[in-house]
C-alpha cells in the first residue's frame, strides 16, 4: 500500500474482534443478504468497516454489534453521486461492492445497478490509490442471456476490469441461506395453489447452488491473498441438481407436499408480469423466472472456492437452516433424514 498508512490501521493483537486485522473496508450494499455475512466476518477478525447506506438507521441496527466499539462507521450515500462514493472509501484500504437488486426501478434500471454503479465505484477506488477491490458478479453473467440482469452483470464485469484491472471478480451461482430469495422463494410457492410451476417441470435446468457463508469466506480470503488480485472466481456448491430434483428436496426437508406442474415460459412470464407490477418488492418478475431457469455455467478454467481454501457446504448440510421455518409446527423438530437429492454431472 503506497498510501500513507494511519497508525490505526496497522495490524495488531491476536486476531479477535478487539484486535486489528489491518483491514479497513468500505462495504457497498452491506444491508443486503450477503452483506451481513461479510460484515460479520470482517468485524469478528477486527476490522474497520465503513457502511454506506440509504435506508433508515434503525433498519441496520443488526449490523452494529458485529464489530468492536467504534469500528463500524455508518454513512449515507447516493450511488449516483461520484463524490459520495469517494467520501465513503477515502479512509479504506479495501472496497467491496455488493450492490444489487433483483428488479428494476425507475431510478435504477439494471444498466445502472450492475454497470453504472460498479463502474463509478471501481473508478473512485482506483483514484483513491486503493489496491483491493472485490466486485460481485454472477456465475451466469452473459451478454447473450435471456435475463437482462445477467446481461448487465456481464457488461459490469468488463466495465470494472477496464477501470480497475486488478479487481477480484466473484461469480457466485444462486446463493442460499436464511434470508435468501431462492430456497425461500420456492418454499413460498406453496401459498399459490399449493403447487410449484416449473418450466419443463424443471427437468431441463441444472443448478449448482452455493451457501452464502462460503461466498462470505471467499471474500475474506481474497482480501488476505495478494495473489487473488486481477482474478475472476467462479463460486459454486459441490453438487449439480436438476431444478426439479432440487425443489423436490426442499419440499421434502420442509415436510410439505411437492406438487410440480409444467408451465410454458410465455405463460410463466405473463403471471410474473402481474407480480412485477408491485411497486414495492415484486415477489417475482419475468427476469427472475428466466434467471432461475438458466442452467448454471461450468468454468473449469476459473479458480473457485477450493483455491481460496474453502470446502463448500452441500445443500443437504445447510438447507434446514432456510427451511425449518417453512415446516408446520408438528414437524418442527422432525428428524433430518431426508434422502439426498439426485445429482447430475452435466
Ligand atoms: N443472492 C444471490 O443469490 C446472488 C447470486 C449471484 C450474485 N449475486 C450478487 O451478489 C451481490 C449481493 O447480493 P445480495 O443477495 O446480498 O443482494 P441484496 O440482498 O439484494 O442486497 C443488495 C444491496 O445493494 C443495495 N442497493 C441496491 N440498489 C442500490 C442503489 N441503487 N443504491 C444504493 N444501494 C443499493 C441494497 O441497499 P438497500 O437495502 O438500501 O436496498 C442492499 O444493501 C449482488 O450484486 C448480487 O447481484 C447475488
Amino acid at each position: 500500500d503506497l498510501r500513507k498508512v494511519h497508525h490505526a490501521v496497522i495490524p495488531r493483537g491476536k486476531g479477535g474482534r478487539s484486535s486489528f486485522s489491518g483491514v479497513a473496508a468500505t462495504v457497498f450494499g452491506a444491508t443486503g443478504f450477503l452483506g451481513r455475512y461479510v460484515v460479520n466476518r470482517l468485524g469478528r477478525m477486527g476490522s474497520q468497516i465503513v457502511i454506506p447506506h440509504r435506508c433508515d438507521q434503525y433498519d441496520l441496527m443488526y449490523l452494529r454489534p458485529m464489530g468492536d466499539l467504534g469500528q463500524i462507521i455508518f454513512m449515507e450515500w447516493d450511488a449516483r453521486n461520484k463524490d459520495s462514493i469517494s467520501d465513503a472509501l477515502a479512509h479504506s484500504n479495501v472496497v467491496i461492492n455488493l450492490v444489487g437488486r433483483e428488479w428494476e426501478t425507475k431510478n435504477f434500471p439494471f444498466e445502472e445497478t450492475y454497470v453504472g454503479i460498479p463502474q463509478r465505484i471501481a473508478k473512485a477506488t482506483r483514484e483513491a490509490g486503493i489496491t483491493k477491490l472485490i466486485h460481485m458478479s454472477h456465475l451466469n453473467a452473459d451478454i447473450r442471456s435471456s435475463s437482462k440482469y445477467l446481461r448487465n452483470k456481464a457488461v459490469g464485469e468488463m466495465a470494472v476490469r477496464d477501470e480497475f484491472p486488478d479487481a477480484v471478480i466473484m461469480k457466485p451461482s444462486e446463493m442460499f441461506g436464511r434470508e435468501d430469495k431462492f430456497f425461500n422463494h420456492f418454499a413460498n410457492m406453496r401459498w399459490f395453489g399449493r403447487a410449484v410451476p416449473l418450466i419443463g417441470m424443471g427437468k431441463s435446468t441444472v443448478k449448482q447452488p452455493v451457501h452464502v457463508v462460503d461466498v462470505a469466506k471467499a471474500i475474506i480470503n481474497a482480501i488476505k491473498d495478494p495473489d487473488a488480485n486481477g482474478k475472476t472466481y467462479a463460486l459454486v456448491g459441490p453438487n449439480r441438481y436438476l431444478l426439479h430434483d432440487l425443489v423436490e428436496y426442499l419440499y421434502a426437508v420442509a415436510h410439505r407436499p411437492f406438487v410440480p406442474y409444467p408451465l410454458p415460459r410465455p405463460l410463466y412470464h405473463l403471471v410474473a408480469r402481474f407480480f412485477a407490477m408491485n411497486p414495492f418488492e415484486p415477489w417475482t418478475t419475468p427476469d427472475k423466472v428466466d434467471r432461475f431457469h438458466t442452467t448454471d455455467m461450468k468454468y473449469p478454467g476459473l479458480p473457485g472456492l477450493e483455491d481460496l481454501g474453502i470446502v463448500p457446504a452441500t445443500v443437504e448440510q445447510k438447507a434446514i437452516e432456510v427451511l425449518r421455518r417453512h415446516r408446520r409446527f408438528r414437524f418442527l423438530e422432525a428428524e433430518l433424514d431426508t434422502k439426498p437429492a439426485k445429482t447430475v454431472s452435466y
